[in-house]
């Protein structure tokens, strides 16, 4: 179920967020080694974090996907805050998936491999129903968003770095196509609708990422879109032609 701000959640609701707040804020943010936003799980955005409690719950998920772990920051978020659930990562990169692997070690949750991104995804879209994937590889030249789409039969689908249209958030552009609705709309089956989370939106805790923050880009593929609808912090798009005709 979707959540209001603070004075209007139910004990229940209160209980989620207080969780998520402890185990995003006790989360080290190694990543702040190499990445521009300082680290930290899902870009140290909580609203992000905040949005995936909904969607687990709303789309009634079994399990949890990321491409791209780098140093493990939202790995290990993501595995302690949901020991119940298989999360399963990746990074091409070989020290990456190890540094992670070992970092996640005690989270039996927890799945690293050492791989090209959309081999992972579309085995987890053989092995899940309706598994939430994170989709946070890119690195240099490499940017398997196209090949992780293209892989995905199932799910709702969080791409992060995506261009929200609001100078608050940043995004990703590579060999001049943005990560945006163009990349959607260049999908074999694109989606009729995608969600952005809306920027002036209240949230029941407030975001303390004071630097970079990143847009984040929402589908379901294979999913009765409506828990999207209907959500109160997401603001709901149509590809439009101009997206479609993009390069
Ligand atoms: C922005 S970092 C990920 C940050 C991480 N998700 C987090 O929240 O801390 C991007 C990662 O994607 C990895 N990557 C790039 N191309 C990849 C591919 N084709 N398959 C898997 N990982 C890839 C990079 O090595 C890098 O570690």
């Amino acid at each position: 179920m979707p959540v209001p701000p603070w004075d209007q959640l139910t004990g229940w609701q209160k209980a989620q967020v207080e969780l998520t707040l402890q185990v995003f804020y006790t989360t080290v943010r190694a990543g702040q080694a190499g990445l521009s936003d300082g680290g930290g799980p899902f870009g140290f955005d909580i609203h992000t974090a905040l949005l995936v409690d909904d969607l687990l719950s709303d789309f009634s998920c079994d399990a949890i996907v990321e491409t791209g772990c780098f140093l493990g920051d939202t790995t290990e978020y993501l595995a302690r805050r949901y020991p119940n659930m298989p999360v399963r990562t990746c990074d091409v990169v070989q020290q990456h998936a190890d540094f992670t692997r070992h970092r996640v070690a005690e989270l039996p949750n927890a799945d690293v491999s050492w791989r090209d991104s959309p081999l992972l995804v579309e085995e987890a879209s053989r092995t899940y129903q309706r598994p939430l994937l994170f989709l946070d590889a890119h690195w240099a030249e490499s940017w398997p968003l196209e090949r992780e789409l293209a892989a995905i039969s199932c799910g709702v689908v969080m791409i992060h770095d995506f261009d929200v249209g609001h100078q608050r958030f940043g995004f990703d552009t590579y060999n001049g196509l943005v990560c945006g609705p163009q990349v959607l709309a260049r999908m074999e089956n694109p989606p009729n609708v995608y969600f952005t989370p809306d920027p002036h939106a209240a949230w029941p805790l407030p975001c303390l990422q004071t630097g970079r923050r990143a847009g984040v880009g929402i589908l379901a593929i294979g999913e009765d879109p409506d828990p999207l609808i209907s959500h109160p912090q997401l603001l709901t798009h149509h590809l439009t032609a101009k997206a479609v005709t993009n390069p």
